[in-house]
């Protein structure tokens, strides 16, 4: 089986798999870090978001063998004690309902917010459009990345 470097978090880890396998199988499966969720697995629904170097990215799309040597963000190491701004947004607004998409959501606009700090109402909303809520809390999304911004500004 081959083996794969990936930083995770910050913190180094090694995995061993198919070089095929999805990140997102490798998160939840192999490293035990649900808190990336699985949606569609086909790049449509943004529950699977997580940072790749940097920049939002579907989990479900990239093989573990293209995240080789990347440094990885998910949902458990945006913030050590979920004191991000956009958290405390989300807790302030009361944004989920059954929670499902939110970490997919919440990981979008923190690499939204990294290029874009002082967003127009629209730009969030633009931004935001490619994640699915089924619980439709896509107003409150938008408020509470505008409170973040806000926040962070
Ligand atoms: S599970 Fe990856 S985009 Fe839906
Ligand atoms: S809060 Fe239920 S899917 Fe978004």
């Amino acid at each position: 089986m081959p083996s794969f470097s990936l930083k995770i978090n910050g913190k180094n880890m090694t995995v061993n798999t198919d070089a095929d396998t999805p990140l997102l199988w490798v998160l939840r499966d192999e490293l035990n870090m649900v808190g990336t969720k699985y949606g569609c697995g086909i790049g449509q629904c943004g529950a699977c978001t997580v940072h790749v170097d940097g920049s939002a990215t579907r989990s479900c799309l990239v093989q573990v063998s293209a995240a080789d040597g990347m440094e990885i963000t998910t949902i458990e190491g945006l913030s050590e004690d979920g004191s991000h701004p956009l958290q405390e947004a989300w807790k302030e607004v009361d944004v989920p309902q059954c929670g499902y998409c939110q970490s997919g959501q919440i990981m979008t606009a923190a690499s939204f917010l990294k290029e874009n700090p002082n967003p127009s109402q629209s730009e969030i909303r633009q931004a935001m459009n490619g994640n699915i809520c089924r619980c439709a809390s896509y107003n409150r999304i938008e408020k509470a990345v505008a409170i973040a911004a806000q926040k962070s500004n």
